[in-house]
């Protein structure tokens, strides 16, 4: 797996100890040229994002990089996403001219309609460059992506083997081998790797939330007391159910996210000596336990102005009040005012 840590040149903290990700302008134009030299090859791009975090998860400079070359995104990690929420981008990507698709890359899920789209797109091109004049090919595409968003695993699954290995190197990729997609298209053998964004606090935590900026490079406390805050202001229930916090009639889970974190420890019976709660071990399950959506599925990000299938389902989830309706509008990263894709 890439990892976020070794593609970028620094991983700092912020001020409340969050990760930060930093990266030098001689490095940048370089991973962009590179990308530049594979786009050239291909007809369409298919851009992966994070189906929980579409937002945090993509490259704000892709649409300048690709220029009027079709792209599909793809929303991968389906399977840990709210199924609502992914389906509101879908729509959301629609409205603005997108192709896009939700898929599981390793499961397989939502494989033929990418593949199908891909196809539709790559012809589109190659059509019109055979009417220009053009020498008749087989349509070409090429994966993108930031580390850790699954490119290895859906050119794998594309491919029907275990093939695809990513340079850890943002941009770069390796001597170019085509894959034939039965029905489809040619796949450029190697991704191309993208850096997440850098300038907004909330990308740097959510990226740790997912796991793609691994847990031995960051202090995973502040990480994970954000994240018991953004549950127990969106969906105190799941905690409640996976945790089985027995609440008193009336009582609600502690403000306080590390007494929270404790009371789970506690729960899970992950205790030192004299009854102490070892955060260690709790702070990891927690991690552990929302990535592999044990905890509930979410998306962090929302869809711009695209709040309704969160207050549904979060109200469901036993975050119903006024209060509560607000904090989630601010939990969810305020993804509405963030640029659109
Ligand atoms: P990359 O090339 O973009 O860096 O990503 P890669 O395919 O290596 O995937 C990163 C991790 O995400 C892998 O897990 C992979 O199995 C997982 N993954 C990729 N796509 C999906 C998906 O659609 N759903 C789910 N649930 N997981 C997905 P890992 O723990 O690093 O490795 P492993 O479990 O495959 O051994």
């Amino acid at each position: 797996m890439a990892d976020i840590k070794e593609t970028a040149d620094a991983l700092s903290l912020s001020a409340e100890g969050l990760p930060t990700i930093v990266w030098y302008p001689g490095h940048m134009a370089k991973a962009k040229r590179l990308i530049a030299d594979n786009l050239k090859l291909v007809d369409v791009v298919i851009e992966l994002v994070d189906a929980r975090i579409p937002v945090a998860s993509a490259n704000p400079m892709l649409k300048e990089l690709i220029g009027k070359k079709p792209r599909l995104i793809v929303l991968n990690k389906m399977d840990l996403a709210s199924p609502a929420v992914t389906k509101d981008w879908i729509g959301y990507y629609q409205s603005q001219g997108l192709a896009a698709v939700a898929v599981d890359a390793p499961g397989g899920r939502g494989i033929k309609g990418l593949v199908k789209l891909t196809a539709k797109l790559a012809s589109g091109r190659t059509r019109r460059l055979e009417n220009k004049g053009a020498k008749a090919r087989a349509p070409r595409a090429m994966v993108l992506g930031i580390p850790n968003v699954g490119k290895s695993s859906l050119i794998n699954r594309l491919a029907g083997r275990v093939k695809a290995k990513a340079e850890n190197r943002p941009g770069v990729t390796r001597a170019k081998q085509w894959i034939h997609i039965e029905d489809g298209f040619d796949l450029l053998d190697m991704p191309g790797i993208l850096w997440p964004k850098f300038d907004d606090p909330t990308v740097g935590l959510y990226l740790s939330y997912t796991g793609a900026i691994s847990d031995e490079a960051i202090d995973t406390e502040p990480v994970v007391l954000h994240l018991l805050g953004w549950l127990r202001k969106n969906f105190p229930r799941d905690l409640i159910t996976r945790y089985k916090l027995e609440l008193a009639e009336g009582e609600t889970l502690p403000e306080d996210s590390m007494a929270l974190l404790e009371l789970i420890g506690r729960k899970r019976g992950h205790l030192e000596k004299g009854g102490i709660v070892n955060r260690d071990k709790t702070k990891k399950l927690l991690l552990k336990e929302f990535r592999a959506g044990l905890i509930g599925k979410y998306t962090l990000d929302l869809p711009p102005e695209k709040t309704e299938a969160r207050e549904t389902e979060a109200e469901d989830n036993g975050a119903g009040s006024k209060e509560n309706r607000v904090n989630r509008k601010f939990a969810a990263g305020g993804a509405g005012q963030r640029p659109a894709p």
